[in-house]
């Protein structure tokens, strides 16, 4: 399976999410803002590999940092995990991984300087590790859900290049798979990034599961013929209700999953769940530039000054969603109530 990121040699490479699947292209990142140049970027995307992104991107700054004294180091540490936060406003856990990252330090602050370093690092490439286990363990849960030849349909990436690895949503179909299921999926190609046709379609071809890509508008079309027998999508952010921010569209394909009679899964580490942010409505949408919508790679495929706008998310609200995977357990309704269970 594809590696998204890793710490090699005191510097964090990832594999270019803007080139896949033309070009297997590497991007080599030596210092945080470098980091935080690929997640605006989205050489690295998808609310996990972001988390992992900004960790190991603390951990490179924490290692530049000059003085042998601990309270610069860590006033200095603060300064480079505001700036890492900022890097995208959705996906919690961005601002997650950084607690994480911070808190260690400050609880640690008695160590000193290189240690405290080092301790940061190791944590890093934990979180990454981590992961990936899981993934693996929300994909046992979630693999119950999934019929033997049922075909999934997706949103988005949520696969193995969204996370430290083997993927939430594309988990689930690869735990069933290797659960002995016949499970075939649908990838919306997801505009105006191509998520979908792009990264989904490329991993799940690597690994020989079956896939078939249609285009966004295509979906209710394909529910409507009775094709579809489940929607599995991940999530960049869950309110405490159970509201879920994903991949802009996520939305249009739960409120047809439901017309549909057809169940829509999330599936997303805790570290997704938001408990501080109660409803959908006060989660951060990420706008991101007008020319995503109106240019493919740098061609200009619409009329010059046209006004767009670009949500990179929407927002699902809880009555749509069946059930929420994670690797603590199945939560369904009541959400508020069973995602504090776990
Ligand atoms: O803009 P992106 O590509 O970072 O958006 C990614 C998604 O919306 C994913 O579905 C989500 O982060 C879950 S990834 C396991």
């Amino acid at each position: 399976m594809v590696e998204t990121i890793a710490w090699k040699d005191n510097q964090v490479i990832m594999i270019d999410q803007r080139r896949l699947p033309l070009k297997e292209e590497y991007v080599v990142c030596k210092g945080y803002t470098s980091v935080i140049r690929a997640i605006k970027e989205l050489v690295i995307r998808g609310a996990p590999a972001i988390g992992v992104a900004a960790a190991m991107g603390i951990a490179l700054g924490a290692l530049k940092i000059r003085t042998k004294k601990t309270a610069p180091f860590l006033a200095k540490l603060d300064e480079i995990c505001r700036e890492m936060e900022g890097a995208r406003p959705t996906a919690v856990n961005l601002a997650w991984a950084v607690n994480r990252m911070q808190d260690l330090a400050t609880r640690k602050r008695d160590e000193g300087v290189e240690t405290l370093k080092a301790i940061l690092v190791a944590e890093s490439k934990r979180m990454l590790h981590e992961d990936i286990s899981v993934n693996k363990a929300m994909g046992k849960h979630g693999r119950q859900l999934l019929d033997d030849g049922a075909t999934i349909l997706t949103h988005c990436n949520a696969g193995a290049l969204a996370t430290g690895g083997y993927g939430t949503a594309l988990g689930v179909v690869r735990a069933a798979v290797e659960a002995g299921k016949k499970i075939e999926v649908f990838a919306d190609e997801t505009r105006p990034f191509l998520q979908g046709a792009r990264l989904t379609a490329w991993e799940l071809m690597e690994d020989g599961i079956p896939v078939t890509l249609i285009t966004d508008n295509a979906a209710g079309y394909f529910m409507q013929q009775g094709r579809i027998n489940a929607v599995i999508v991940g999530a960049d952010r869950i309110a405490a209700n159970g509201d879920v921010a994903n991949k802009i569209g996520t939305y249009m394909v739960a409120v047809l999953a439901k017309t549909h009679k057809i169940p829509f899964y999330v599936a997303a580490p805790m570290s997704t769940i938001d408990f501080s942010t109660k409803r959908g409505q006060d989660i951060p949408i990420e706008r991101r530039p007008a020319q995503e919508v109106t240019h493919f790679h740098s061609q200009r495929n619409t009329p010059r000054g046209v006004v767009a706008e670009n949500p990179a998310f929407d927002v699902t609200p809880h009555r749509y969603v069946s059930a929420i995977i994670t690797e603590k357990g199945v939560a369904k309704a009541p959400f508020k109530a069973n995602l504090k269970k776990l």
